[in-house]
């Protein structure tokens, strides 16, 4: 099995250049980092071997209604163009449960940045018109990977393993703030247009990471 190579180099102050295969990230869109790819050849390695069963995810945030959801298809759109949508299957929830959040301006800023970023808005609207799910104890046995959004929620859900007594069971805890090449401090927590879009463009960074990664340890 052939493990993909994968060299950073930060050409200039502006440019990092991921080189795994073929896709680069490169700062645009008044400071934010976007992942380039050739649409045509996104293929940075080897796929994973298929398995009978399909490999199961969780994305969590810490409420469900923006981020994860986001996040959730942010993979879904990835592994399809990857033509990998077989092997996976991704859902999301929250870490924790909240009361008396502003969900209806929360979920109508974050579809106005998808919608302005991605044209399979369908697959979004389904999404988001789910009812928010809470993270249960089975979530660390049934699934193969559990992806936080940022250290926060990482740390809220081992947290949950450890109060469940789940630490022994299948999951792979992982977070996007150590999986993302670009360290940025955030705090996605503000609603608005331009911390959303910062947040969808380290989801598909650190979700090319994910990918990677997984692929490197089959
Ligand atoms: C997460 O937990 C680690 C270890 O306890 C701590 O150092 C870090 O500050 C925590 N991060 C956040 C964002 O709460
Ligand atoms: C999110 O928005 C707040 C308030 O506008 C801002 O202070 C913060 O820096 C933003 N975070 C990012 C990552 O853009």
């Amino acid at each position: 099995m052939v493990i993909p190579a994968v060299i950073v180099v930060l050409v200039s102050e502006c440019i990092l250049v991921v080189l795994a295969g073929d896709y680069r990230v490169s700062k645009t869109e008044n400071g934010i980092y976007t992942v380039q790819y050739n649409p045509e050849d996104y293929n940075y390695g080897p796929t994973l071997a298929p398995t009978s069963q399909k490999r199961k995810v969780l994305i969590v945030c810490l409420t469900n209604l923006a981020r994860s959801p986001i996040a959730e298809s942010v993979f879904r759109k990835m592994m399809k163009r990857r033509r990998i949508s077989n092997q996976w299957e991704v859902s999301s929830s929250a870490a924790m449960y909240f009361e008396d959040l502003e969900e209806e301006n929360i979920i109508r800023e974050a579809l106005h940045v998808v919608r302005k970023i991605d044209p399979d808005y369908d697959e979004i609207k389904r999404i988001f018109a789910q009812k928010t799910r809470i993270m249960t104890k089975d979530a660390f046995r049934t699934h193969d990977y559990i992806l936080a959004v940022d250290e926060m929620t990482y740390n809220a859900t081992i947290d949950r393993r450890r109060e469940w007594n789940e630490m022994y069971t299948k999951a792979q805890v992982m977070h996007f703030d150590k999986l993302d090449p670009i360290k940025m401090t955030n705090r996605w927590f503000a609603v608005n247009d331009k911390n959303f879009t910062h947040f969808y463009r380290r989801c598909e960074r650190a979700i090319l990471a994910f990918d990677m990664k997984v692929n490197a340890l089959m």
